[in-house]
């Protein structure tokens, strides 16, 4: 069974309070479980983590890349900065899926470019909470090819 990890950057672990008319009421303990839903229907096993600091996420990502064969990635802020996860996922040679809750290219300039996007096979963005399971289906369809969008 094809295991894949989900992957949430800083501040995202206050979903449901932070910024509700930005970012949703949902709880990111609601998304996860929601993906966890998602993937069992589809034949997946799930893993969720969480971390606020780049170097956690960096080691996620390290470590996913010996037991996952796909990752779905919000990196929040981490997304417009970070080389070294830019590079930890380039490194790990897995698709990636990336996700947004808001539309960042509605937003502020320095939310319109992100590194990861350059590693990732697709990008969803502006559908909230409801990204996370479009982003279950597109990894599994993704697997389901051998590994490509
Ligand atoms: C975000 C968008 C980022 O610009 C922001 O820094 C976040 C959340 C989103 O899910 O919409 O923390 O990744």
């Amino acid at each position: 069974m094809a295991h894949i990890l989900v992957l949430n950057g800083p501040n995202l672990n206050l979903l449901g309070t932070r910024e509700p008319e930005i970012y949703g009421s949902t709880t990111l303990a609601d998304i996860e479980s929601r993906c966890a839903d998602r993937a069992r229907d589809l034949g997946l096993e799930l893993e969720s983590q969480q971390s606020n600091s780049e170097g956690a996420l960096v080691d996620a990502i390290q470590a996913a890349r010996e037991r996952c064969q796909g990752i779905i990635i919000n990196p929040g802020a981490y997304t417009h900065t970070s080389i070294a996860i830019f590079d930890a996922l380039a490194a790990c040679d897995l698709p990636v899926v990336e996700v947004h809750l808001s539309n960042i290219h509605r937003r502020e300039d320095f939310r319109h470019s992100s590194y990861v996007s350059k590693v990732a096979e697709g990008v969803i963005c502006g559908f909230g909470a409801d990204g996370y399971e479009m982003a279950v289906d597109a990894l599994a369809r993704i697997l389901a090819q051998g590994g490509q969008a």
